[in-house]
């Protein structure tokens, strides 16, 4: 008994894998949506008992927001301990009407299942239950000691996890940790990613008067908030797409030669990228490529703006306050504290006269690095190119997984982010899909995964 039996079962279960994914999908566990809270924990139970009843005893950990997921089968005495990592929380799938089919009824078209958590992270997380499961139904044990820890509040970026993390360090101790939430570079090239941003977000008020007044009477005379957050806003980035908080590059840590490099040879054609989008050309920070800038540069976004009316027709009115959301995309040696230090001293500086501001702190994750000249990295090439048939390629990574750095510090382990999703795979966005495919050699892979960590 071994790795050809798991393989078998593998390829004989793909329908009863596909079924239950497409199970846990319909759950719609909106962590940020209160309205969503019964069946958040319905998806933590989903997750709990699929676990169960692989063979992994698991239970439920409350928090004082969504639950947490934690299971366990340690039975390879002397062998490493692999810490699995997903989470089964969801974005919210607004806007509804671009979805082709409904956010939480997972359809197949073309060999893609599409709904909301289909490649974040449902999908790709539940790709290690079922490599487990293989194992476990064929051999009987696992060649490594494997404990799962499944959050339900990623997607809002609680702070219950690093508690419990924290709390827990004996528990969760591990020689290497797994997450797949990640992508690969593009379809047939899968990838380890060594790097990810991190991520500081702020929602920035205006007020001025205390109503709402008419901008014939009182334009001119009394300053509109809307008017002085966008001047606020416009002050933070130049024509080139760069940042113009004072000191805010200080600590950003330059591209090594041999990543500028390795990068440029990657096969990343930038027309098809561009058309793929439907922009009309590409624009970023000056003197980088486009990899570059999404992967090792800092940004500064907007994602909200709102005040006053918007509405049909014109409404002729100085709103009394306005709000706007925003971001910073965070890269390796940048704190996301002095981040925040630094932008309320912009502010400050650029506020105009007339209006009052306050700034909120959402939340701040610094940016990952992770080793990759390590046997686990080794283990993890051999396992992806046993399954998909091509080593994989080493790159970083735009978006940020926040337990990385907290695995990294309270645990202090390297993290290997085997991602199995497309870069098009609009996560966060309408129309959410994985490709079965991946989603059945990510399972391969993670069964040989851990045949590989046990040598
Ligand atoms: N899976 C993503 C992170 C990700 C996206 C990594 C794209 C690499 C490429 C994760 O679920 C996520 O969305 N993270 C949030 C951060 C969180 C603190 C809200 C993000 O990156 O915006
Ligand atoms: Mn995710
Ligand atoms: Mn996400």
């Amino acid at each position: 008994m071994g790795i050809d039996q798991v393989d078998n079962y593998l390829d004989a279960h793909r329908a009863q894998f596909e079924e239950e994914l497409k199970a846990l999908i319909r759950i719609p566990s909106v962590s940020a949506q209160p309205t969503h809270s019964d069946d958040v924990r319905k998806a933590a139970e989903f997750v709990r008992d699929n676990l169960r009843s692989i063979g992994v005893p698991a239970d439920l950990i409350e928090t004082p927001g969504h639950p947490i997921v934690y299971g366990e089968r340690l039975d390879a005495p002397g062998k490493p301990t692999v810490l699995i990592y997903g989470h089964y929380d969801v974005q919210p799938p607004e806007p509804l009407e671009p979805w082709l089919s409904p956010p939480f009824e997972p359809t197949i078209r073309e060999g893609n299942l599409f709904a909301r958590g289909a490649t974040d992270d449902k999908g790709q997380m539940f790709t290690h239950l079922k490599a487990v499961e293989a194992w476990l139904k064929t051999v009987g044990q696992l060649p490594v000691n494997v404990k799962f820890l499944i959050e339900g509040e990623e997607e809002v970026g609680g702070a219950n996890l690093e508690n419990y993390v924290s709390l827990n360090k004996a528990k969760l101790a591990c020689d290497v940790a797994v997450i797949s939430d990640t992508s690969q570079f593009a379809p047939g090239i899968p990838a380890i990613t060594y790097g990810l941003r991190g991520l500081a977000y702020f929602e920035l008020l205006v007020e001025g008067a205390n109503i709402d007044l008419h901008s014939g009477t009182y334009g001119g005379a009394v300053a509109n908030p809307l008017n002085a957050l966008c001047q606020m806003i416009a002050s933070l980035k130049d024509g080139d797409g760069r940042i113009q908080i004072a000191g805010f590059y200080d600590d950003v840590r330059p591209l090594e030669d041999w990543e500028r490099q390795a990068w440029a040879k990657l096969p990343f054609d930038e027309a098809m990228y561009q058309k793929g989008l439907g922009v009309i050309g590409l624009f970023g920070e000056k003197g980088f490529s486009t990899l570059e800038r999404s992967w090792a540069r800092p940004t500064c976004d907007v994602h909200g703006l709102w005040g006053g009316y918007s509405g049909p027709g014109p409404k002729t009115v100085l709103p009394r306050k306005a709000g706007a959301k925003l971001s910073f995309r965070l890269v390796p040696n940048q704190d996301p504290k002095r981040v925040a230090e630094l932008l309320k001293a912009h502010l400050k500086a650029v506020c105009p006269p007339g209006v009052t501001y306050e700034l909120i702190e959402q939340h701040g994750a610094p940016a990952a690095l992770v080793e990759v000249d390590t046997p686990a990295a080794r283990a993890a090439s051999k396992a992806i190119e046993a399954s998909f048939g091509t080593p994989p390629v080493f790159m970083r990574g735009g978006g940020s997984i926040p337990v990385v750095g907290l695995i990294k510090t309270q645990l202090g382990v390297d993290t290997l982010l085997l991602g199995w999703g497309q870069e098009d795979d609009n996560l966060h966005g309408p129309n959410e899909k994985f490709c079965l495919a991946d989603f059945h050699l990510g399972i391969k892979a993670s069964a040989h995964l851990l045949a590989e960590l046990a040598r």
